[in-house]
């Protein structure tokens, strides 16, 4: 039977683990062709673990498991050489990408007035800058194929404040300014651009904030949480269905909406 997304090729940045990961493997299985793009390395902030070129590696095994091919690239969403050079490659191989899943992303607490130029610098460069570098170079692919979705992961902090989040906010209300004024731009081309807000996450990034804080995991999922259902947070499988479907053509008409995955929480 057909997927949702069959011979589509998308495009996922931060795809070794976590929720670019979840998303690489659900689009898969509903037929998609994949190319995993990561930093694959550890980087000066924030001094939690990233993803690494053997958990690409292992992605790659696991989309040709699947019967569906698979790319990696190891690159930085700040490095647009490495860019130009992965949407390159992608096109020589696969001749298009459909969808593009921007979803490569830092999170650290830092006071306001305390927060170094290092750290608003490198979550904005990251979250925000990345996102924009990425896009533009796929872009003119779909346009020429005038067909394309791009899916923004901002998060319920795109939709709120955070105490000591102001720079990982910020950073994620831009996400809408993107996604709302591509969808615009785009809407002509026939390429549809939408963002994504979960909750908190089961990911590494939680492990990772969780280390830096001396907390545990479910300690950092409560205090920043409040979800209305009685979970601490969701699995990246839960947001890879929300992916799957916004990539799909049952969400042909969806563009430049904001889709919560926040288990109530921003309903207090
Ligand atoms: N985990 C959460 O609670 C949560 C909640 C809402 C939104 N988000 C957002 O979802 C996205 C994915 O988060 P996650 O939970 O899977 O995080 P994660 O840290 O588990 O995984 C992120 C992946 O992105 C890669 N990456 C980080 N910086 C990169 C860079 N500069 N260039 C290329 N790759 C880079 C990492 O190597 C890693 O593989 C992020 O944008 C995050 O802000 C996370």
């Amino acid at each position: 039977m057909a997927g949702d997304v069959e011979n589509r090729v998308a495009f996922i940045t931060g795809a070794a683990h976590g929720q670019g990961r979840a998303a690489a493997l659900a689009l898969a299985r509903e037929g998609a062709d994949i190319v995993g793009y990561d930093v694959a390395k550890k980087i000066e902030y924030p001094a939690y673990e990233f993803g690494t070129g053997e958990e690409l590696e292992s992605l790659k095994k696991e989309v040709e498991s699947l019967g569906r091919k698979a790319l990696v690239f190891a690159g930085d969403v700040r490095d647009d050489p490495a860019i130009a050079s992965a949407v390159g490659t992608t096109i020589e191989v696969f001749g298009k990408i459909d969808i593009l899943f921007n979803n490569a992303g830092i999170c650290a607490y830092a006071p306001v007035h305390e927060m170094t130029e290092l750290e608003w610098d490198a979550m904005i460069d990251i979250n925000l800058k990345g996102s924009w570098l990425v896009a533009r170079r796929v872009i003119p692919h779909m346009i020429r194929a005038r067909s394309g979705v791009i899916i923004n992961n901002s998060s319920v902090m795109g939709l709120r404040g955070g105490n000591r989040l102001s720079h990982y906010a910020a950073s994620k209300w831009g996400m809408i300014g993107l996604t709302k004024s591509w969808a615009i731009e785009l809407a002509p081309h026939n390429v549809r651009v939408v963002s994504i807000h979960p909750t908190g996450v089961n990911t590494p990034m939680n492990d990772g904030l969780a280390f830096l804080e001396g907390a545990t995991p479910i300690e950092i999922a409560e205090r920043s949480a409040g979800n209305l259902l009685p979970v601490p947070w969701v699995e990246p499988e839960d947001v890879a269905h929300m992916v799957v479907y916004l990539a799909s053509e049952k969400a042909r008409y969806v563009t430049g909406a904001q889709f919560v995955l926040d288990a109530g929480l921003l309903s207090r």
